[in-house]
């Protein structure tokens, strides 16, 4: 497995796939892997091409207070883990390569970076949009995987790629969950572990969620209040928002009747999780 650290050595080593006729597959991630990283380059792999990972934690997607600092990394055990799903080279910039100095440009992809986390996270999205851009123009992926559990992410780089005319394919793939059902993330190892066992509230109000609309339930006030209360009483948690949304454009829905979100976002502790679940009228 290669490890790539510079823009030139990422672009010689496409050229390289490229001439050798193979598609180029990519994972992009801040690292410190976890099941969830695992299923996208497995995924990946099922895919004929080559694959490869980016490890980058992006400053520009994180807001002052938070956990840019803090937020867990390990290359050397991330590096094993790649190798052991067949990947077959990291792009594992340091900030400099990414934004050196007198970097200015921005990207912002208006509409669908306003909801859900973009109220609370201002700057987020924009951070995340410019560096799965500069990824992306760096990497020139045939195909790349992301994750549903950061269904507002996967939204607005779907939205990117139509709007800036971009040649990947964007592979949405399975929120992958621990046994008792909390959703897999790098930041679930700031929990306690007390507030790891309330973090399943989040789940499990979603799958109240599922049942009550498979069950005929199409009023979205209900269910956001129904989610709302169950997690609110967890003494653990601290509600950032629970939003039933339009699937497409992110924006609240009334009746639940085409593809719908229910999204959900509190702090347990340092912990801020996200979790969703998508459901059909
Ligand atoms: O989902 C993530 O890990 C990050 O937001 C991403 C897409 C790698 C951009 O930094």
């Amino acid at each position: 497995m290669e490890i790539l650290h510079t823009v030139h050595e990422v672009r010689q080593w496409a050229r390289r796939q490229r001439a050798a006729g193979r598609a180029i597959h990519f994972v992009p991630t801040m690292g410190y892997f976890h099941e969830g990283h695992l299923s996208l380059m497995r995924r990946a792999r099922e895919d004929e091409g080559a694959v490869i990972v980016s490890i980058f934690v992006n400053p520009l997607q994180f807001g002052a207070g938070e956990d840019f600092d803090r937020y867990p990394r390990d290359f050397e055990r991330d590096r094993q883990m790649a190798h052991s799903v067949g990947v077959e080279a990291i792009f594992y910039p340091d900030v400099a390569e990414m934004y050196p100095s007198g970097y200015q440009t921005e990207v912002r992809v208006k509409e669908l970076s306003k909801p859900l986390c973009g109220r609370s996270r201002p700057g987020h999205f924009e951070g995340v949009a410019t560096v799965v851009l500069k990824l992306f123009n760096i990497v020139t992926p045939d195909r790349a995987y992301f994750g549903m559990k950061d269904y507002q992410q996967l939204r607005i780089i779907q939205q990117l790629v139509r709007d800036m005319n971009l040649p990947t394919e964007i592979v949405p793939c399975p929120i992958v969950r621990e046994p008792d059902g909390l959703a897999m993330s790098s930041r679930n190892v700031y929990l306690t572990p007390e507030e790891r066992a309330a973090a399943t509230v989040l789940y499990r109000s979603l799958q109240w969620a599922q049942a009550q609309v498979a069950a005929g339930e199409r009023d979205a006030l209900k269910i956001r209040e129904g989610v709302y209360q169950q997690i609110a009483a967890e003494p653990r948690a601290r509600i950032d928002y629970v939003e039933v949304v339009d699937a497409d454009t992110l924006l609240p829905v009334e009746r639940i009747e085409r593809p719908t979100l229910v999204a959900v976002a509190a702090f347990f502790g340092a912990a801020r999780l996200i979790d969703n679940c998508l459901v059909s009228g």
